[in-house]
Formats: structure tokens, sequence, C-alpha cells
């Protein structure tokens, strides 16, 4: 690490836990000493540490810089709002106008309401389905947030272990699980929460059309947690990509360009359940975010950002599968364009995470912020796209001359 990030880090990590917020933000010793624990700024797709290095991030925060780091339209309307305040004693009209933006994305919904973040979001899907069907079980399937319905499978999660008689959670695409878990618990499932897309292959839609029979079948509400996909797999999220709707949905990431907040959004049915109960916080009507994320669906609406990070992700995409037969690396390109990935294929687990970790520790010296899935946005550029590839090929040179790697395994 170097000296000023790790003097930081040092003097962080005594007072703050992690020193990160952020479980994915956590320092990996795995990726070794180049990754940086702290950026101090961003601008476009490009990230500078505290040390003055310069790298072109695939990371996106985790998802929601969809546009680029500081887009200029959004900083604009941000600052423009700042300057009437940032939180009244009433609600603001940008309350309206920022749902009236996101409903000309994802034409589905009926209603709308903010909240914070993508666990909030995800949380009050479910408390809505609960009070609407008066039921308490739940299917779940992927990450939802570290809420206590979301988290039991966690070692030592802190949440109460009672609750895994209400919770069954299933891996994605197991068409098998769908049928045992509405066979057993059909009748008592207030809710299938669902993440709709994952981005290690396409099995989605035979999975999701399941999902939607059987809640119509049993009376169960589907709620698709688009934290992740939505206005990023499409303008109108996976609904959009897979053409099946839910009763719910969850928003957050990319609905704002990296400003703070979600929405749960769904069928005015469903929506109309928060006359009998209570669903508020204090912050979640924060006119800069909202602002900030009016500005993102304006600019989403009218620019082509979704074929822009298409048509990069492809040339990503392409120059991996590229570079890995040159160097005839045991390994394979995946992924949608809007978040390709290199996986290794050496046959077991372990190695293959190793050879990702070496992949990774070159890659953090040669300026690339690289991610388990390399997430596009509209500010990346071909001229990025190609100087990360040349970086990522003399990095594949280098690892390959340095320890030859072992015949792959069939894939
Ligand atoms: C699919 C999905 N749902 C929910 C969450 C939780 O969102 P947050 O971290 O904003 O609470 C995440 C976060 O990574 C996510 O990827």
């Amino acid at each position: 690490m170097t000296p000023k990030n790790a003097e930081h880090y040092k003097r962080a990590l005594k007072i703050m836990p992690w020193a990160t917020q952020t479980n994915s933000k956590r320092l990996q010793p795995d990726w070794g000493e180049s990754m940086p624990p702290f950026i101090k700024h961003a601008e476009g797709c490009r990230m500078w540490d505290l040390d003055d290095r310069e790298y072109i991030d695939f990371l996106s925060a985790l998802g929601p810089i969809i546009l680029g780091y500081q887009c200029p339209d959004v900083e604009r309307a941000v600052r423009e709002q700042m300057k009437k305040g940032v939180l009244y004693s009433m609600a603001s009209p940008i309350e309206l106008a920022a749902a009236e933006a996101i409903m000309q994305n994802v034409s589905w919904i009926d209603q709308i309401r903010f909240m914070k973040t993508g666990a909030d979001a995800c949380t009050a899907c479910t408390r809505l389905a609960r009070a609407y069907t008066g039921r308490e079980h739940i299917l779940t399937s992927g990450y939802h947030g570290y809420h206590d319905c979301f988290f039991l499978g966690w070692p030592n999660h802190g949440a109460p272990t009672v609750l895994r008689e209400y919770v069954h959670e299933i891996d994605y695409g197991d068409l098998d699980a769908v049928n045992a878990v509405f066979e057993k618990y059909g009748d008592q499932l207030a809710a299938a929460v669902v993440v709709p897309y994952e981005w290690n292959e396409d099995t989605g839609e035979a999975y999701l059309q399941l999902l939607r029979e059987k809640c119509d079948k049993y009376g169960t509400l589907l709620i698709f947690d688009e934290v992740l996909t939505g206005f990023r797999l499409a303008l109108g999220g996976a609904q959009e990509y897979y053409g099946i709707t839910p009763d719910f949905a969850a928003f957050a990431k990319a609905m704002a360009n990296g400003y703070p907040v979600s929405a749960f959004a769904g069928k005015r049915e469903f929506m109309q359940t928060l006359e009998k109960t209570v669903i508020t916080t204090t912050y979640a009507g924060e006119t800069l975010s909202l602002a900030a994320s009016q500005a993102t669906m304006e600019i989403m609406r009218n620019e082509p950002v979704h074929e822009h990070i298409y048509a990069m992700g492809t040339r990503l995409l392409n120059g991996f599968s590229e570079i890995i037969n040159e160097c005839e690396a045991p390994a394979y390109a995946a992924g949608l364009p809007a978040a390709p990935f290199i996986q290794f294929n050496l046959g077991d687990d372990e190695q293959n995470t190793m050879w990702q970790n070496r992949l990774f520790s070159e890659l953090f010296a040669r300026g690339i912020f690289p991610s388990q899935r390399w997430f596009i946005n509209y500010s990346h550029q071909p001229e990025d796209i190609d100087q990360t590839l040349e970086q990522v090929r003399r990095a594949m040179q280098n690892l390959i001359k340095r320890a030859p790697l072992q015949a792959p395994a069939e894939h």
C-alpha cells in the first residue's frame, strides 16, 4: 500500500470497524498491495486515490454510477435544488416531479414512494405484501440487504432465528425449488422476493415466468428486487428486459447516479395498502437526491444511454475474449454487455479465485479498477475501453509468464 493510503487506513481502522461503511468496499488483502482503500476524487469513469494514482473504474460505486461520476447535468440539478433547501417540514414538490420522471421510464408502475437504501425498499415491499395478504411466510432469492428477514443465511447474523421458519430462500433460477416452496407453503406465502437477473447467466425467463404463475395461483405477491438491475439492465429494468411484470418492485442504485435514494413501487391495488399501514422514514423526501434522480431519469430517457453502455460493454467483452485466446489463458469471458466478466476455469474454485486475485492485483497496479462484474457506465468511451484492454492484455501475459496455468477444465 502506498504511504498515504497506509497511514490513513491505520488511523481509520482504529476508530472505525472495517475502515469503511460498506461491506463490499472493505480492503481485500487477496487483491494485492496496489488496491487503494480510499478514493478522494472521481470524475467520468476515472478515480484518484490518496496518493493521486489514477484508475479507470469498472465498479461504478457498486452500481449506482450509471452516467459517470459528477455527470454535469445531474450536478447542476442538485446545485439548483441546494439553493432551495435539503429537507422541509412538509413534502416538497420535487417528490412528485421525481416520481413522475421515474414513471415515464418504468411504465408498469401505478404508484411509487421513496426510501433511502436498497434494503429499505425491499423491506417496504415485503411489509406491504404481508399487510395486504395477511400472510407471514416469504420466499426470497438473492441478496436483498442486511435487514433481519433477508440476512438469515449469514454466519452470526444477529437476527432472531425464529424468522427462519418464515423465510424460504432459494437459488436463482432453481425451478424445482420454486415448485417445492410453493407446494409446501403456497397458501401461507405473502411474497416471493427475487433478484430478477443473475449477472452470471441469463436463465431468468423460465424462472420468472414460473414465479409469476405460482404467485397468481396462490395469491402471493411477486416482488422484483430491481436494486441492481433497475435502469441498468434496460431503462425499464428486468421487467422490460423479460416482459414479465411483478406486483411490487424495489429500486435503488442507478436511479440517481450515486445520490442516496431508493424507491418501492407497484400496482395501485397493492400500494394502496399504505392507507392501512405505516411505512415511514424522516429523510426519504430529501430533495437533493430526488433532484438528482429526476435529472438522471431525464438524461436516460433523452440520450442513448443504454445503447452506449451495451456498445462499450460489448467492446470490453469481445476484447476479453480476444486476450484470453491470444494468451491461451484458461479462462472465458461472459456476462451481459452491461456487466461482463472474466472467469478462470482451472477446474477447482480455489485455483480460480487465486488466479482472479492475481489478475486483479496486476490490474490495480496498472491503473485499472476491476470488478467481479465490470459495470459499464455512460461515461466510458472507446478510448477508455481500449486503454483498459491493453492493460488487461499485459496483466494476463504477465500472469501466464510468471506461472503457466494448468490446462483448463471443459467449459
Ligand atoms: C439486488 C440487491 N438488493 C438489495 C441490495 C441492498 O441495497 P443497499 O445496500 O442500498 O441497502 C443490494 C446491494 O448491493 C442489491 O444488490
